[in-house]
């Protein structure tokens, strides 16, 4: 069969699967959970500064083409996250990359320093969540020069190599792409949910608690797929493109526009925990049936 290994940023996986941040919380079992049912990487659910309760229910709801969540970043803050997080990355057998945010520039620094003892090997910076607006201002990654000011702080507390997560909603994600390696990002997580709204007809009223949400699942598929591609036109980094990834045809799809690896969240709502070794398997068969013997050679196979 076909070998799937992909190497990110000189980190070598498995396969391409990657958890992606926010689904499955971040404790150390859970993680665990992901990696036995095939992950090749983990990024845990996103943390903060201080502990956060996050938004009230509901949080999530199904629609026609995907889920709406507005789960706000609810954790106990870095000092508190440690030992999960340790425990996760001693305990999956599989790369872990802590996914971090702040409020403030500083923030952000200021827990990448303290998540920088347990020496990760990758830190995915957290730019663009769309449903903390309200908390928080604009998200980071809506703007360059405010998205590579948040780069250039973490980059000064850590060692480890930097992922930038960006959102899809911005006129041209190739300049925010730009800016943020330009400021030092190893690679780019792209992307984070879409903001979107569901309304009860019955009640005339946003479903969820918080109104709006970010969609996640199969209607943000082609959008991500779209982000990445252009990404990877701008820039020369490895991309991990997430975005409504659960079948292999899906990850071929992601890994054809420029990705090296594909995050999978809501896969795991539509297939299961172990949607991560289906993906593999059906990736494997399907560059078997393509004549692509690995992930590089299929890598950016769009825009020859
Ligand atoms: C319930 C839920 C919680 C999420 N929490 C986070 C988070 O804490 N940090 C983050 O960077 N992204 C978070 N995301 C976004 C996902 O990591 C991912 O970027 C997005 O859902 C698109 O991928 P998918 O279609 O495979 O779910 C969350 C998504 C969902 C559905």
């Amino acid at each position: 069969m076909v070998n799937v290994e992909t190497e990110l940023c000189g980190i070598k996986l498995r396969n391409p699967t990657i958890l992606a941040s926010g689904i499955v919380g971040v404790s150390g079992a859970a993680c665990m959970y992901a990696a036995k049912n095939g992950a090749g990487a983990i990024v845990p659910k996103s943390i903060g500064p201080v502990e956060r309760e996050g938004h009230n229910n509901p949080v999530l709801t199904e629609f026609e083409g995907g889920f709406l969540n507005a789960v706000g970043l609810p954790n106990s803050g870095v000092d508190s996250s440690l030992e999960e997080i340790e425990s996760a990355m001693k305990n999956s057998g599989v790369p872990v990359f802590p996914s971090i945010f702040g409020g403030t520039k500083e923030e952000y620094g200021e827990v990448a320093k303290k998540i920088s003892v347990l020496n990760p090997q990758m830190i995915e910076v957290n730019l663009s969540c769309p449903n903390t607006a309200n908390d928080f201002g604009t998200p980071f990654a809506l703007d360059a020069n405010e998205a590579s000011e948040v780069i250039k702080i973490v980059k000064e507390n850590t060692t480890a190599k930097i992922s930038a997560k960006l959102g899809p909603n911005v006129p041209d994600i190739k300049a925010i792409a730009k800016a943020v390696v330009e400021a030092g990002a190893d690679a780019i997580s792209a992307i984070n949910t879409m903001p979107g709204m569901v309304i009860d007809v019955k009640t005339a009223k946003p479903v969820l608690h918080n109104k709006q949400g970010g969609i996640s699942g199969h209607a943000l598929k082609p959008i991500a797929v779209n982000c990445v591609y252009e990404i990877y036109k701008a820039v020369n980094v490895p991309i991990i493109g997430i975005g409504g990834v659960s079948t292999g045809e899906d990850a071929a799809e992601m890994i054809m526009a420029g990705a090296t690896a594909v995050g999978i969240g809501t896969g795991i709502y539509y297939r299961g925990i172990d949607v991560f070794s289906k993906v593999s398997y059906e990736l494997q068969k399907l560059m078997d049936e393509l004549g692509y013997d690995s992930i590089e050679k299929m890598k950016g196979a769009a825009h020859k």
